[in-house]
């Protein structure tokens, strides 16, 4: 039959909203990270991050189809990434990922991609 996507495995859309939720909790909170965010709301960058993810994932490509290429790196360099901020974005992912309680390799899966693509970003090497 049909490949099962690994959006489709983890439970499609309501998963991934649930982890950028919790996501953008940690972010709101955050004294390093919150100051970066352009905009007042962070709903329509909660949006952008479910939507990419979601497609990266094997999901809709909605995020395309709005934003186009990604380019992620690209995108990112306007902030300053440094260590502190990479590890603190994980920080908040780490928490946000446990809170879905996947199944361990689906976590371990999902955990793996974040961490990578987090050390990707990080676009200032002078902070130690
Ligand atoms: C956008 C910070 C890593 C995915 C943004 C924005 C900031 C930011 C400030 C602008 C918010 C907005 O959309 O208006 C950071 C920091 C990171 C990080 C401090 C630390 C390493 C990542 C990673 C991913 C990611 C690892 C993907 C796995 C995105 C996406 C957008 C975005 C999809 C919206 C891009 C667009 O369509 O404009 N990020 N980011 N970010 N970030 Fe990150």
């Amino acid at each position: 039959g049909e490949a099962v996507t690994f959006f489709d495995a983890v439970g499609g859309e309501p998963t991934f909203r649930r982890l950028v939720e919790e996501f953008y909790a940690g972010i709101a909170a955050d004294p390093l990270l919150r100051p970066m965010y352009p905009e007042e709301d962070l709903g329509p960058a909660a949006d952008r991050m479910q939507l990419f993810l979601m497609q990266y994932w094997g999901g809709p490509n909605t995020y395309s189809a709005q934003r186009g290429h990604p380019r992620l790196r690209m995108r990112h360099a306007p902030f300053r990434i440094g260590a502190a901020e990479r590890d603190a974005w994980l920080r908040h992912m780490r928490r946000a990922v446990d809170s879905l309680d996947l199944p361990p390799a689906l976590a371990t899966e999902l955990w793996n991609y974040l961490e990578r693509a987090a050390y990707f970003m990080v676009n200032d090497m002078a902070d130690p």
